[in-house]
């Protein structure tokens, strides 16, 4: 069975979100899904998600091209998480292309950089909300 992983804040969830995550399942038998803790998203962004962790585990668990979610609490821990859930892929979106090759031979993993769906994102949500 291929195991397939790939990570991300998913906060107020929109189509891009549901987009790499319908074609990451293409990719694998089973997809495992890195949702980032709210400490981790603080660390990272300066700011708290929209939506806690609990909120945006539960949207992502709930879709049907996801078969497991776990906290991302470490953004350095993507080969343990890798190695911990035997995956054999590694998909991102191309927001990181390249930045993960490392993975490949530390791993023996694939590692894929899926294109971004064009002009929808959570910060062009909450600004659009906002303004
Ligand atoms: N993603 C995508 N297409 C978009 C937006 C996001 O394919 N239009 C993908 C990202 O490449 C990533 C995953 O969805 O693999 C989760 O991205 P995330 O950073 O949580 O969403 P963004 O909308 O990019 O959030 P932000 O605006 O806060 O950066």
């Amino acid at each position: 069975m291929k195991i397939g992983i790939t990570f991300g804040t998913f906060d107020v969830f929109h189509y891009g979100h549901l987009r790499i995550l319908e074609r990451s399942k293409e990719l694998c038998d089973k997809l495992i899904v890195g949702v980032s803790s709210d400490e981790l998203n603080f660390s990272k962004k300066g700011k708290f998600p929209i939506y806690n962790y609990e909120e945006r585990s539960k949207i992502i668990g709930s879709l049907k091209v996801v078969d497991e979610v776990f906290k991302e609490e470490n953004l350095e821990l993507k080969a343990e998480y890798i190695k911990q859930f035997n995956a054999s892929v590694l998909i991102m979106g191309d927001d990181w292309e390249g930045k993960f090759d490392w993975v490949k031979e530390h791993c023996n993993v694939d590692v894929i950089y899926l294109p971004r769906t064009p002009s929808i994102s959570t910060t062009a949500i909450i600004e659009k909300i906002r303004n």
